[in-house]
């Protein structure tokens, strides 16, 4: 129960969006009374019945006395008339002027519209409403408490009306569950015509066409579920979407128009028999829909991070098993990059189906680059040359993925075209200077338009920017592949040479992916060229199993007893091993075996058995190669005996969280003594096990707890497997976004012998 925030509420119009806002009122307690105003006699006087109303008549002056929020939740075409009816209240005193009046209409422009045609100045009281919410039934007897629980509601903040007149009706919008988004009129009305309205006509003019074929009882009789789903929404009630296509009239008519062209355009390339260009326009929706599904699954308009699936996992003391590791998910990147540019067609196997590699697929989709699946792992990309990109109609939105912003600016400054890059909250707060600054050296203009040198990213096009991109020497301050991508990606287009030189050592799927498609790259130590102007051919390219991903379980058998476990098929590229050889020095049992040759990467079987881990001291030259392993290295520090010291990490700090500060708070929570310093991390192992001990009898070292992942996917996985050496529950918060690059993580956890219980709370 909540304190009342009203003295009296009046509902115009008990209908299901009324009615259920009452209901919600009432059981809320947010309102001393509650009267409403309906013309259907029977409503009024079973809600009194029932308790939800104090008042109610068909009459509005009979109940409205007094009231201090009125909400309107009649037809579109209705509201002027009520407008008129509580002007007369207001004028003969009846209603304070700064009432606040507000309404739960699907467009909102002519709402605005209506209150000035009847006010003449928009009243202070005045905030137009949109809860995106609704149900199969309608009426008051379909009424629900809860329908807006969870379910997002637009409010349109007009200038002219009073701070009080909003706060007050966001908190009650939020008091009965629902998340309150601003929005102006005309974009509110503007997104509803392509999201709502558009759909709703589209299905009643398909039924229409087909109920008035001749064999109409036929077409009716053997339709398909196809029909079926398109048209569920073509049973709602007429008169409400006749109010609402004339009252959204623009809107509408241009989101139709649209619509014709696209319609135009398949029809042509179905006259043409083009495929490629058919496959690649399904295939983009296709896509669109899948990415988008998580969205759509929950309930319109709300807030995605609000959306959180949790792990509950259960100590377990034990791994055995052999299992494959999903596809290394920079190399996934880099195949799409590069197979996009190539002439002729890309074979991938093994590709990362997570978010972040999605998103860089994603992205060439929406540069008209025909890609299809992924369909297991499998995909086909038809390459389109050095020069066939064409500009996104949209922003390219990059999710989560670092790596798919750096690269691709690097590709995006040489395009003859605009672009922007975005990406989601977190990404948006990452730093993006570093390769928008060497850039401009080379000639780009891009600009980082976030806070502090961070996304969205505008990058204008060599079309308007003029000469081509110019080659350069670039000495990195960081040891950053990605860095080091952008510019070499850069580079293919530049006129010159482009020769990048790193402090230490990074992964260089980059250079020896542009080698397969036969780039010429030279190396010379620390420092790699490349020479503009070149192609690349298409070939294929078999993915192997992210070492990084491999890392949460080689340390997860390592810290447990009797555990022996085989990852098959890893990538062992000598630039991402850091965390083997970091293991090793610790003294883990690792052992490689089966090694072999893909596409260009060195693969092997990696064998990890229970260890006798010790603590170490870092090297600094090793950093840089497991640089996405240390969370999972903390946890292994944690296990070992004495103190491990981490420094020359700085890096770590603007990975999708700062993991440095995020490990110690969660490391903390279990248990364990560890110090923050500017660069890395102190850890003091609890491992009790001398090397001479026994292996088999570990004892629990850390405590359960509530652990915040920060939304990043690696520190969610890393504390899943703190709980092989936990003496209870371990709940991680978060772990929605382990998508990004481990989809399946908690079911493979489950296989070895792990006790991961997903549970998921967005609707
Ligand atoms: C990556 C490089 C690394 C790594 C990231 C993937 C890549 O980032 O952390 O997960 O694919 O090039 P930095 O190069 O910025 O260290």
């Amino acid at each position: 129960m909540h304190r009342p925030i009203f003295e009296q509420v009046c509902v115009i119009g008990l209908g299901l969006i009324g009615a259920s806002f009452a209901q919600a009122i009432k059981d809320n307690g947010l309102s001393e009374r509650l009267v409403a105003v309906d013309s259907h006699a029977p409503s009024i006087t079973e809600a009194i019945e029932h308790g939800l109303l104090d008042a109610g008549s068909a009459n509005l002056q009979d109940v409205i006395s007094g009231s201090d929020l009125i909400i309107i939740a009649v037809p579109v075409q209705a509201v002027q008339a009520v407008f008129v009816d509580i002007k007369q209240a207001m004028d003969n005193g009846q209603l304070a002027a700064d009432c606040i009046l507000t309404d739960v209409c699907s467009t909102k422009v002519n709402i605005i519209d209506a209150a000035k045609a009847v006010f003449g100045s928009l009243p202070v009281g005045l905030v137009p409403a949109h809860p995106i919410a609704g149900a199969e039934n309608s009426g008051y007897h379909a009424r629900r408490a809860s329908l807006f629980v969870n379910h997002s509601v637009i409010i349109c903040e007009l200038a002219t009306t009073s701070n009080v007149a909003i706060t007050k009706l966001r908190l009650l919008w939020e008091s009965v569950g629902a998340n309150v988004i601003s929005m102006d009129a005309g974009h509110h009305d503007r997104i509803l015509a392509h999201t709502s309205h558009l759909p709703h006509l589209l299905a009643f003019n398909l039924v229409e066409q087909l109920a008035s074929h001749d064999d109409n009882l036929d077409i009716f009789r053997y339709a398909a579920g196809g029909f079926r789903d398109f048209t569920r929404i073509a049973a709602s009630d007429p008169k409400m979407w006749h109010d609402i296509f004339f009252a959204n009239k623009s809107a509408i008519v241009s989101a139709l128009d649209e619509y014709g062209v696209y319609l135009q355009t398949m029809r042509q390339l179905i006259i043409d028999k083009d495929s490629t260009a058919l496959m690649g326009l399904l295939g983009r929706a296709q896509a669109a829909r899948r990415h988008f599904g998580h969205m759509l699954a929950s309930t319109p308009y709300t807030d995605t991070s609000a959306m959180s699936a949790s792990y509950n996992i259960t100590p377990s003391n034990t791994v055995s098993g052999t299992i494959a590791i999903p596809g290394d998910k920079s190399i996934s990147h880099r195949s799409i990059m590069l197979g996009s540019l190539a002439t002729g067609v890309t074979h991938v196997t093994g590709f990362l189906e997570g978010e972040d590699a999605l998103a860089t697929l994603q992205a060439f989709r929406d540069m008209g680059v025909t890609i299809e699946g992924p369909d297991n792992g499998n995909l086909t990309i038809h390459g389109v040359g050095m020069n066939g990109l064409k500009p996104s109609k949209t922003p390219l939105y990059m999710g989560n993925s670092g790596t798919s912003m750096r690269l691709l600016s690097g590709i995006l400054a040489a395009q003859s075209f605009d672009s922007v890059l975005t990406g989601d909250t977190s990404l948006n707060k990452r730093p993006m200077e570093r390769v928008a600054a060497p850039l401009r050296t080379m000639g780009a203009v891009i600009q980082s338009t976030g806070h502090s040198g961070t996304a969205p990213l505008s990058i204008t096009g060599r079309d308007t920017a003029g000469k081509p991109l110019q080659g350069t020497e670039y000495n990195m301050p960081v040891a950053s592949a990605q860095v080091k991508s952008c510019l070499l990606l850069a580079g293919l287009w530049a006129e010159g040479t482009t020769t990048v030189t790193q402090p230490e050592i990074s992964r260089d799927h980059t250079e020896r992916m542009l080698s397969a498609f036969g780039y010429p790259v030279i190396v010379e130590g620390n420092r790699i060229s490349v020479t503009g102007g070149g192609t690349l051919t298409g070939g294929d390219i078999a993915v192997p199993a992210d070492i990084s991903s491999a890392a949460f379980f080689m340390v997860g058998a390592a810290i447990s007893q009797n555990s022996e476990l085989t990852l098959t098929q890893v990538g062992i590229n000598p630039t991402r091993t850091g965390v083997i050889d970091i293991l090793k020095l610790m003294n883990a049992d690792i052992s490689l075996s089966n090694e072999a040759h893909v596409g260009g990467e060195p693969v092997a079987d990696i064998t990890i058995r229970s260890s006798n881990l010790v603590g170490i001291e870092i090297p600094e030259h090793l950093v840089p190669l497991a640089i996405d392993e240390f969370p999972v290295l903390f946890v292994a520090a944690s296990c070992a005996k004495g103190r491990t010291v981490l420094t020359g990490a700085k890096e770590l700090r603007v990975k999708e969280s700062d993991r440095i500060a995020v490990m110690a708070e969660g490391l903390q929570t279990l248990g364990i003594d560890c110090t923050v310093t500017d660069d890395g991390l102190i850890i003091e192992g609890k491992g009790t096990a001398t090397e001479n001990g026994d292996i088999n009898n570990s004892q629990p070292v850390f405590g359960g707890g509530h652990i915040v992942s920060h939304h990043d996917h690696r520190i969610a996985m890393s504390f899943s497997v703190a709980s092989l050496r936990a003496a209870e529950q371990i709940t991680i918060e978060g772990v929605e976004t382990v998508n990004t690059s481990f989809p399946g993580f908690a079911e493979l956890a489950n296989q070895i012998g792990m006790s991961i219980q997903v549970d998921t709370d967005a609707e």
